[in-house]
């Protein structure tokens, strides 16, 4: 028997078609209230389902829908733990995803975190229309998934990170991709830190990616609260930014509405600068958690 959310997922998929393509196999299915189940989610890691529930037991899924493994992630328990086999194949090793023709290494295994932010492809694809042969500084740099297009945008790349673990992931998705990590800097340590130092040096990047999460804690800077301290993430930035240069500038944050943090950026900007809002992608209707201002100098 068919059931109302089994309609509404149906309902759902259907619509991602515009989002799948021979291109790009991983966008977010399923999301949440807006495709009819408040706290769900599902996202497609080419035919490997990733379902995240902040209930404690999982929706079921209908019988005959088609995908290679789903796994489920338990958001209520407070702890970030990896995602739980619950159907299909097992998945002990890490696959390729392409976005946009654009290849990138996904592990179930790896944590709370797969390898790849699928609400920032929008901007992965507008980063690599506007850098040809920039200089690009990645900073908060994960995976390096915003390294991995400007490097085949033909810019010379910068990535930053606090995890030896992640750059050496997005080093493997450079070379998925025919790039040779060698001729791109992969650089361990803390932004704030390594931000003076590009400035001590008179280092200057045409282009800088600023996504940094909401809150961390490390030793050299002690602690970014994104509310408190995005504006002199920034100040920083713009030293080693050169004249009309361009800064992308993500907050992943439900508490800070796209206004605020338009006016935290303000406070550091001078007044004519040119700032540019860009949407979530059309698979996540409904959420705005995602701020994105491009700010042209
Ligand atoms: C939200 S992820 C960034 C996602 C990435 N921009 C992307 O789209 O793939 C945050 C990253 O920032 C790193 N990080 C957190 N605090 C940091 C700091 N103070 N300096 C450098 N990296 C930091 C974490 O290790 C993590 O990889």
């Amino acid at each position: 028997m068919t059931t109302p959310l089994d309609r509404k997922i149906r309902a759902a998929i259907a619509r991602r078609s515009c989002v799948i393509s021979p291109q790009t196999n991983a966008c977010r299915l399923f999301n949440a209230a807006r495709d009819g189940l408040d706290g769900v989610t599902i996202d497609d890691f080419a035919g490997r389902w990733l379902l995240s529930t902040k209930e404690l037991d999982a929706p079921a899924l209908p019988g005959d829908l088609v995908y290679r493994s789903l796994y489920i992630k338990f958001l209520s328990k407070g702890t970030k733990t990896a995602p739980r086999h619950a159907a299909g194949e097992k998945l002990l090793a890490r696959f390729p995803v392409q976005e946009n023709g654009v290849s990138y290494w996904i592990d179930f295994q790896a944590g709370y975190s797969q390898g790849l932010f699928l609400d920032q492809r929008l901007n992965r694809s507008r980063l690599r229309e506007l850098s040809p042969g920039c200089n690009v500084l990645n900073t908060f740099a994960y995976t390096c998934g915003f390294g991995v297009v400007a490097a085949l945008a033909g810019g010379n790349t910068v990535n930053l990170d606090l995890s030896r673990a992640y750059l050496d992931w997005g080093r493997d998705n450079y070379r998925l991709n025919q790039l040779d990590p060698e001729q791109h800097d992969f650089i361990y340590g803390d932004v704030f830190d390594w931000l003076g130092r590009f400035a001590k040096r008179k280092l200057r990047f045409d282009f800088i990616v600023l996504d940094p999460p909401t809150f961390s804690r490390n030793r050299k800077s002690g602690v970014f609260r994104a509310e408190d301290d995005y504006s002199e993430l920034l100040e920083l930035a713009l030293r080693v930014l050169r004249q009309q240069g361009i800064i992308l500038c993500c907050l992943n944050a439900h508490h800070i509405s796209a206004t605020q943090f338009k006016n935290i950026l303000k406070q550091r900007l001078p007044p004519h600068v040119d700032l540019r809002q860009e949407p979530m992608p059309e698979d996540f209707p409904g959420s705005n958690y995602l701020k994105t201002f491009w700010v042209f100098l």
